[in-house]
């Protein structure tokens, strides 16, 4: 289990007030806050080391080399995956667009389907339907049931795609989806399959051997790292056939006035001067959350998912989105109260120091699905308490008396 108090120590931000009260922060799903230990390792970067990496034989360039090199063996260890597999990126859209635009571009071809799902990410939707439109592919979206799950019947979609792309946990039902199953249909049917985890990785034990994916993306700034950072794993081999995405330095290896030799994965796909002081801050949160243990945290949010799922429906006319049982879930609990607009109680809880997410959550096309408002979302992270939920189901209830 977490030891939330010391946990707590750690991060400067949550001694701060807002609004006269002190900070209820809430809204990880959006981003996390960082410990002292990243923000440290960031300023510790530029104090004492920074140079341009993989630029020089100087002392501070090998340092800097070494130092982010060392990040990206972190990442891969941290998801199972080879250092040469770990692209950097500056985000996980990033991270999702350099899929379409590379691999997309060269193997999807007209009268092909891509299959993906209606709980995406604007940021794992938009991409699709672009490049279905400039291809003529069809995208064939797996629609989700009143459970926020995808039923069966909608797998037959995978059946038929070159490519899926696929969220791991939904950011706003909090779903976790069968990607073992998935993989498995896809590459049953010679497809590949691509992963946004997003909002898996900074919450759940991640192995991208044993989900077999193809691809992985997800986002540095969610699990604790600084903004400016992303990842994209992928398989060596596929890596490998894929084309460049962006085309400058440190990508190419020879080049000459009639032609160019790209860089070996996975320099191929990192053009130009990197986010060294972000894939440092990365390592160190990656440090953190491993010294934690990624069980360890999974098992403190269904904990709070519990306690808030039980506080939140004691509030009258309130319904919560997404799979009941918090073993099918990640700690992200959307809801909307009748009579309430969700924009009105985010800022109405601020005046109390809560942070909340309300709106759409860049997920459209799934609110306009299930028939729903914009919605209030709650999402925890390895700081939060069962008291801060107990407090917010307190405030929640004030909001709606003043309110009605
Ligand atoms: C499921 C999911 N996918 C993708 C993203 C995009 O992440 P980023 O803004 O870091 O690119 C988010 C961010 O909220 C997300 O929740």
């Amino acid at each position: 289990m977490l030891n939330t108090n010391e946990i707590r120590k750690d991060f400067p931000i949550l001694q701060r007030k807002v609004n006269g009260h002190p900070l209820t922060y809430l809204d990880n799903g959006a981003t996390s806050q960082k410990p002292a230990q990243v923000i440290n390792a960031i300023s510790d970067y530029y104090s004492n080391h920074n140079a341009n990496v993989h630029r020089g034989v100087h002392t501070l360039s090998a340092e800097v080399t070494e130092m982010y090199e060392g990040a990206r063996k972190k990442v891969a260890k941290f998801i199972n995956a080879e250092p040469e597999e770990i692209i950097f990126t500056k985000n996980a859209s990033e991270a999702l667009n350099l899929v379409a635009y590379t691999y997309g571009d060269a193997f999807i071809t007209s009268g092909d389907s891509i299959a993906t799902s209606i709980m995406e990410h604007h940021s794992d939707f938009i991409p699709w339907q672009v490049l279905a439109k400039k291809k003529n592919a069809t995208l064939s979206i797996m629609n989700a049931n009143s459970e926020g799950e995808i039923p069966e019947s909608e797998y037959s979609k995978i059946e038929g795609a070159k490519l899926t792309s696929i969220v791991h946990a939904s950011n706003v039902l909090g779903t976790i989806n069968p990607l073992k199953e998935f993989a498995k249909i896809s590459h049953e049917n010679n497809g590949v399959i691509l992963v946004d985890g997003s909002q898996s990785a900074p919450h759940l034990p991640v192995d991208v051997k044993d989900l077999d994916c193809d691809f992985f993306a997800f986002t540095g700034h969610k699990m604790l790292g600084p903004t400016g950072i992303g990842i994209l794993y992928g398989k060596k081999e596929l890596l490998e056939k894929m084309p460049p995405f962006l085309y400058g330095g440190d990508m190419v290896v020879d080049a000459k006035v009639d032609g160019c030799k790209w860089n070996d994965i996975p320099y191929k796909f990192e053009a130009g001067t990197p986010n060294m002081a972000g894939a440092i801050g990365l390592g160190a949160s990656i440090d953190y959350l491993t010294n934690l243990g990624m069980e360890n945290v999974r098992a403190h949010e269904v904990e709070l998912l519990e306690h808030a799922t039980k506080a939140l429906l004691e509030i009258d006319e309130l319904e919560i989105y997404g799979p009941k049982d918090p073993g099918k879930r990640t700690g992200v609990l959307s809801f909307n109260i009748k009579g309430l607009s969700s924009i009105d109680l985010s800022s109405l809880l601020d005046e109390y120091g809560f942070a909340i997410r309300s709106g759409f959550h860049c997920a459209q096309p799934l609110h306009d699905a299930l028939g729903i408002n914009p919605s209030a979302r709650i999402s925890f992270y390895i700081y939060n308490t069962k008291e801060e939920i107990t407090l917010l189901k307190r405030r929640i209830e004030e909001v709606k008396k003043v309110m009605s």
